[in-house]
């Protein structure tokens, strides 16, 4: 049965990867609606059934976007879920960012802000909440019953674009990540984020990047004694250079961040150290965050095999194309690669593992993000680490219960894992 939503997922996650992120959202609302039956059959036959299904949660325009000129990229109000916390998780919050990919170009900005990560106009009017963001306490136990927002991605760089970048001759692209962020946080803080106990930063991809990008400033913003942590599901995107031999990534986020000023909202230690636009890598400023993190990461994480590892412009007679749509069809030679981009993941992350305050899980999955999904994030049957699910992992870690420093044997030592298999067609 697990297997047969699988699948479904799988469907999505290939529509997902092909058309470059852009229908994200549509895609979306599809893998949500395979787990509600996930989430309903836990309803039905869980001793949690006193609690209501779990049902869509309303989109919230963002009531001072006009005040503060933050909008989506083509001048939409932004927006958010909220689910408000009950019993003891009353005064806690955790907020998880959308993920969906960057546009990098004129052109492919153009072409987002005519679909739901571009545009508020394109959103589902309410999405289901899993995983990380489940109330219900047998698929996540440690955060079902705070409140909790889902923060939706317009904008197309992270939350971090700026308007003096805007172009001025009729083009009409709104760049307000920055300005987008400002205008959620006040937004939060009005409605009880201000008198938070417990605070939580999360995304997935994109948007575990823009937890990365604003973790200190939210720190800053809530009262001292506030418990503030941050999580990054996915988005530990290295700057390693393609099959080629090219920087492939590299001269992405040089290009995502010039086109829309995104220097200005990056860590200032990393931009006072190297040219800006590499600190839009993680492994430039993860050591400068102050406020504890958590990363979540597959080791063989799809999107950077096919987006950084194996870019189609890197493998023209298409060697790698089996391989980058399932990792059971690498051969040795290029599962030797996987193995040395994880290599490279591991060692970047060396100096991060020693830092105290921080937590990883880390496992040698075919995946992309794992925290939201329930089948990954906390299910019978979802990945673990020393038998420990994600769930619990991070549980252990936010509540101090014990270090969390996960890292898994290579592939295909961990028969736990979920491994995407990105060929099947509807
Ligand atoms: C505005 O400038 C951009 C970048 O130079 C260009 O791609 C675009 O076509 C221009 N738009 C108009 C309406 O001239
Ligand atoms: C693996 O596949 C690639 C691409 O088809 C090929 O060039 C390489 O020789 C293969 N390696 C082995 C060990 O079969």
């Amino acid at each position: 049965m697990a297997n047969h939503r699988l699948l479904r997922g799988v469907r999505w996650w290939r529509k997902l990867t092909k058309r470059e992120w852009a229908v994200f959202s549509a895609a979306l609302a599809t893998v949500i609606l395979t787990l509600s039956f996930v989430s309903h059959s836990h309803y039905h036959s869980g001793r949690y059934a006193s609690l209501p299904a779990n049902d869509g949660v309303p989109f919230t325009p963002l009531s001072n976007a006009h005040k503060k000129s933050a909008f989506c990229l083509d001048g939409s109000v932004p927006g958010y879920h909220f689910q408000q916390g009950f019993g003891s998780g009353s005064d806690n919050w955790l907020l998880h960012i959308e993920g969906g990919g960057w546009c990098n170009s004129i052109e492919s900005c153009s072409s987002r802000a005519t679909a739901a990560l571009g545009s508020s106009k394109m959103m589902e009017h309410e999405v289901l909440f899993s995983g990380i963001m489940s109330r219900e306490p047998s698929q996540n136990p440690d955060f079902f019953n705070w409140n909790k927002v889902k923060i939706r991605y317009c904008d197309g760089a992270s939350f971090a674009g700026h308007p003096e970048s805007e172009l001025k001759n009729g083009t009409k692209l709104f760049f307000r990540g920055q300005l987008i962020w400002e205008a959620l946080m006040d937004e939060f803080l009005s409605i009880g984020l201000s008198k938070a106990k417990k605070a939580f930063l999360t995304g997935c991809s994109a948007g575990g990047l823009a937890a990365l990008i604003h973790c200190d400033n939210f720190r800053e913003i809530l009262p001292k004694n506030t418990d503030v942590k941050c999580l990054a599901d996915a988005s530990f995107f290295l700057n390693e250079k393609d099959v080629a031999g090219n920087p492939t990534m590299e001269n992405f986020y040089h290009d995502v961040v010039n086109l829309q000023g995104v220097a200005k909202s990056l860590n200032k230690e990393c931009v006072s150290r190297t040219d800006p636009y590499k600190c839009f890598f993680p492994q430039e400023f993860i050591n400068n965050i102050k406020t504890p993190v958590f990363l979540v990461n597959p080791s063989y994480d799809f999107w950077q095999i096919r987006h950084i590892l194996v870019p189609e412009r890197s493998d023209p007679h298409g060697s790698w194309q089996k391989c980058a749509l399932n990792i059971n069809y690498c051969n040795s030679s290029q599962l030797e690669v996987l193995q040395g981009f994880r290599n490279s993941m591991l060692s970047t992350l060396g100096e991060f593992q020693k830092n105290a305050e921080g937590g990883m899980f880390i496992n040698s999955c075919f995946i992309h993000c794992q925290t939201w999904i329930t089948d990954t994030w906390h299910s019978p049957n979802s990945p673990k680490i020393n038998s420990q699910t994600i769930a619990e992992s991070v549980g252990d870690w936010y509540f101090n219960r014990k270090p969390v420093k996960y890292i898994d044997v290579p592939f295909p030592g961990n028969p736990t894992c979920y491994n995407m298999d990105l060929t099947s067609r509807p």
